[in-house]
Order: structure tokens, then C-alpha cells, then sequence
């Protein structure tokens, strides 16, 4: 029988991964819940834009003191979902995948978003599968996690395998309070998620189990503060404030938590990872 050399396992050790991501974000000046679009909605509850505008700057000056580039596109009147930027494509390789909304209220915001890309100089793919951009595709690693059940449709996860060359993984969601993947499921570095098993059909958790045996798996409370729908750069997890277990799973993991408050963002369900599209040259 011959020995085999093994290097020891390293620990995890989350510093070692740190990135200075750049990120495009959208101001909440149009900000208000005039349509029913998930449950998190109410329309007939009033929503204060100038406290949404508030903690949405906590967000946006939490990512440039942790030496982010966050670039910023205008917000249109009448799209009051603009905000929520993780939907407005995905961008990877310096090609930007277009989203194509699937509820018409939406619908403006793709080829807004598509605008931008371009006057960045990004190489523009417009799609034809219906997609919520970020909303429904996660990166981990080399990996795309591809969602659908709510919002994207499983063609677009060909789509997207066809334009990037990436491995894409199917999943499934089927809790509609948590109608995007970035709801339920979160990027902490290359090979670390946290998700909330039951936002997941049976097959989709299998996947999930073996791929990432590693997983943080986040309580039903934290999830309900849309805790999951968080932004890592490796290290450093900005995540919904009240979200107290996983900040704390977080923190024994050695990564270093950062809570922030936007409940009125909630009130359109969305959260820190929908306020935040990453661009990745
Ligand atoms: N009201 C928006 C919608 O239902 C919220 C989007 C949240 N974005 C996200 N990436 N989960 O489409």
C-alpha cells in the first residue's frame, strides 16, 4: 500500500480571500410600493422615500469605506424597483447578460440597464430567455447557481451556460416569499454559501448538500429579515442588521459581519444583495 502525502486541510481561514469588488448601484429617488409583485409588497401600506434614500446611502457609504468602486446609474420615474440593481442583468468576463423582467411592471428596467452596460463599454448580450439578472444567478467559485420557480425561466439558464462557458447549476425554488435565489441563498467566498433549505425543492437541496457540504445553513428568522440576500467581498459580509444568528455563524466562521438597516427597502422585498449588481471585468 503505498502513502499518500496530504497537506493538512487549511482552516478557514476567510482573510485569505478578500476582494475589492466593483458594483453598480441604483439611488431609491423613485422608491414606493405602488404594485403587488411578491409578498413582501403592500401596496395599500404608505413607504417613506426619503427614509429608503437614507438607509440606502448607509449602504452605498459601508461599500466605499470598505474600498469598493461603486458606480451608480440613474433611476427612472415610475420604475420604483430600479433600485433593487442585482436584477438589472449579470455581468461576468466583461459581458453583460441582459434581463428581461418577468412582470411588466419591471420590464422598463432591462433595457435601461442594457444602456448603461453599454456606455461602459460592455460587450451586450440581449436575451431572450426571461431572466431577473443577479436576482437569479449567483456566482460561487467558477460556477453559476441558476435559478427559476418565481422569476427567471429555465431557459435562461442555457442561455446563460451558452454565453459564458461556465458550469451553471439548475435550482429550484419553491417558497414565494423567497421568489429570487439571492432571497434564499448567499455568496460568502469561492466556495462558501449559506442558504435556507426550505426555499429549495428536494432535488435542488440534494445539489446543494453535496456541492457545499460546508454550507452555513440559515435560520427561517434571519431568512424572514431577507438576512441571506447579503454582499461579500471574501471577508467582509454586509448583511441585514437583524439577521443576528448568521452574523454570528459569520463571525465564528472568521469572517466579519457588518449589519445594516433597510427595512424600508423590505417593504419592496428586497435587501442589501438586491441593492447591489457586481461587475466583474
Ligand atoms: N420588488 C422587487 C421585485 O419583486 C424586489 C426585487 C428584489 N431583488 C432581488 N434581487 N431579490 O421584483
Amino acid at each position: 500500500m503505498t502513502a499518500t502525502m496530504e497537506t493538512a486541510p487549511s482552516p478557514s481561514a476567510s482573510v485569505v480571500h478578500a476582494t475589492t469588488p466593483t458594483v453598480l448601484m441604483c439611488r431609491p429617488e423613485h422608491f414606493t410600493v405602488s404594485y403587488r409583485i411578491n409578498p413582501w409588497m403592500h401596496p395599500e401600506d404608505p413607504t417613506d422615500t426619503s427614509l429608503a434614500l437614507k438607509q440606502w446611502t448607509v449602504l452605498y457609504d459601508t461599500y466605499v469605506d470598505l474600498g469598493f468602486t461603486v458606480h451608480l446609474i440613474d433611476s427612472l420615474p415610475g420604475l420604483p424597483d430600479m433600485v433593487y440593481a442585482a436584477n438589472g442583468g449579470f455581468v461576468l468576463d466583461g459581458i453583460a447578460y441582459g434581463a428581461k423582467f418577468h412582470y411588466p411592471e419591471r420590464q422598463p428596467e432591462g433595457p435601461a440597464y442594457m444602456d448603461w452596460f453599454r456606455s461602459q463599454g460592455l460587450d451586450v448580450r440581449e436575451p431572450k430567455a426571461t431572466n431577473e439578472g443577479e436576482g437569479d444567478f449567483l456566482l460561487v467559485g467558477d460556477t453559476i447557481l441558476a435559478a427559476s420557480g418565481f422569476r427567471s425561466d429555465t431557459s435562461s439558464h442555457q442561455e446563460i451556460a451558452d454565453i459564458y462557458g461556465r458550469e451553471v447549476v439548475s435550482l429550484q425554488l419553491v417558497n414565494p416569499s423567497y421568489y429570487h435565489l439571492d432571497t434564499a441563498l448567499a455568496v460568502i467566498d469561492p466556495t462558501t454559501i449559506a442558504y435556507l433549505p426550505s426555499a429549495f425543492d428536494d432535488a435542488s437541496l440534494s445539489i446543494l448538500r453535496e456541492r457545499y457540504s460546508d454550507a452555513i445553513i440559515a435560520t427561517e428568522e434571519d431568512a424572514a429579515f431577507l438576512g441571506l440576500n447579503s454582499f461579500s467581498d471574501g471577508h467582509n459580509v454586509v448583511i441585514a442588521e437583524r439577521a443576528t444568528t448568521f452574523a454570528k455563524d459569520l463571525a465564528e466562521r472568521g469572517y466579519n459581519p457588518i449589519g445594516v438597516d433597510l427595512s424600508e427597502l423590505l417593504l419592496g422585498g428586497g435587501g442589501v444583495k438586491c441593492c447591489t449588481l457586481e461587475l466583474r471585468a
